[in-house]
């Protein structure tokens, strides 16, 4: 097993990865968040594989143990998911204290969820991440960043609440689809473009490993990949600085997800994933890059021939210019009316924000995805 320490002071908590951890979630639930009552929250696909072994591990260390669950999806990432789980939870026969440890199991989308459940019950409450998919283990369970979606864009509520300790069983990845995989790989990729071009080689080298699910690579692309976003989340929690570096990739994606993603089938599960917009947008930030002599055009095809490796898109017919705009200028990252830009700073592996991308820059971009 590997562990890796995200360094927060009393908040400090340990990201735990190995294979078969989901038998000893109840115990390491015991020794990082203490309590007597656990609540599992959990999404419609992962419920039937992983919750029965998570409540019995739960049991198993001395828990009244429930499980709630929401249908799963991107598209019910939302207020209205977070107020039925609310209901489910009130209505439990073991009503929830302030020491009700709230474990999420399963992917971002989960962990997003039942995070922000536990830092609004009863005004917060402890809760640990038990992610099941390759996003959730290499990005989103790490970081304490915690919420849902709005019709008017992405991830425009929520709060900062840190896990106690985050559980990554390696085994869950087996039944993971691979367009999920996919997804994961795209914040792997977008980590090594920010911060590590060794790790963006390492990923060319794997590629073919990658997306056929070798176990070993998996281990060490996540351990890998936990290490930088614990190193940066330490360096700065509430994102007053280096840590709006994580978001490359994320202002054209966000935006792309917002049209393609938020809107599509919530209940075929046909939408654009967040890894997919992502890549997308890492294609369009890359452009920019090239066309202010930040990137040389070799590295972004390099960019480009990795993600589309991985089975990630680099091209997506259809986008309206304007209408990305328009939600770009909602976004969360939006600092004195200014859309902030992170592109990569004059080699891979490093970044920096600009706040003066214009609109036309913006809008050139996203014609070069078509
Ligand atoms: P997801 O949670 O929707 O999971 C993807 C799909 O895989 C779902 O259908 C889920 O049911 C299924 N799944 C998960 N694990 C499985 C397994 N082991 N076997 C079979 N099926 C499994 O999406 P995601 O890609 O995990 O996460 C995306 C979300 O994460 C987005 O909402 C994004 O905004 C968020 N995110 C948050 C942060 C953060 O710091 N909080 C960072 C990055 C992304
Ligand atoms: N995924 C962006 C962050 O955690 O800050």
């Amino acid at each position: 097993m590997r562990t890796v320490t995200v360094a927060l002071g009393e908040r400090s908590y340990d990201v735990l990865i190995g294979s078969g951890l989901l038998a000893a979630v109840g115990e390491r639930t015991r020794d990082a968040a203490g309590g007597r009552s656990a609540v599992v929250i959990t999404d419609s696909n992962v419920a039937p594989l992983y919750a029965p072994a998570v409540a019995a591990s739960l049991a198993g260390a001395g828990y009244v143990a429930h499980v709630a669950t929401f249908p799963a999806g991107e598209p019910h990432k939302t207020l209205a998911t977070v107020a039925d789980l609310f209901d489910q939870v009130f209505a439990l026969p073991t009503p929830p204290e302030r020491t009700t440890v709230v474990v999420a199991l399963g992917g971002g989308v989960a962990g997003d969820i039942a995070g922000f459940l536990a830092a609004t019950l009863l005004r917060g409450v402890p809760f640990v991440q038990v992610p099941t998919s390759l996003l959730a283990m290499v990005d989103s369970s790490v970081g304490g960043k915690t919420g849902v979606d709005h019709a008017a864009g992405k991830n425009l509520i929520g709060a900062f609440h840190q896990p106690r300790g985050v559980f990554i069983d390696t085994d869950t990845l087996a039944t993971l689809p691979p367009v999920e995989m996919a997804s994961g790989l795209a914040e792997c990729i977008k980590h090594g473009i920010i911060r590590d071009a060794s790790l963006l080689a390492w990923i060319e080298q794997h590629a073919p490993a990658l997306a056929a699910g070798d176990r070993d690579a998996l281990g060490e692309l996540i351990a890998r990949n936990v290490a930088i976003k614990a190193a940066v989340v330490a360096a700065d929690e509430r994102e007053g600085g280096v840590r709006a570096h994580l978001n490359y990739g994320h202002t054209i994606g966000h935006a792309i997800e917002a049209v393609a993603g938020l809107r599509g089938g919530a209940d075929t599960g046909d939408y654009l994933r967040h890894g997919h917009c992502v890549a997308l947008g890492m294609v369009a930030a890359g452009r920019i890059a090239v066309a202010r002599g930040l990137l040389g055009e070799s590295d972004a095809r390099r960019v480009e021939s990795i993600l589309a490796a991985v089975n990630l898109p680099v091209r997506l017919a259809g986008l309206n210019g304007a209408e990305l705009l328009g939600i770009m200028r909602r976004d969360k990252k939006v600092l004195a009316g200014a859309i902030r830009f992170v592109l990569p700073d004059r080699a891979l592996g490093r970044a920096a924000v600009f706040a003066d991308v214009s609109d036309a820059e913006i809008l050139d971009a996203i014609a070069c995805l078509s």
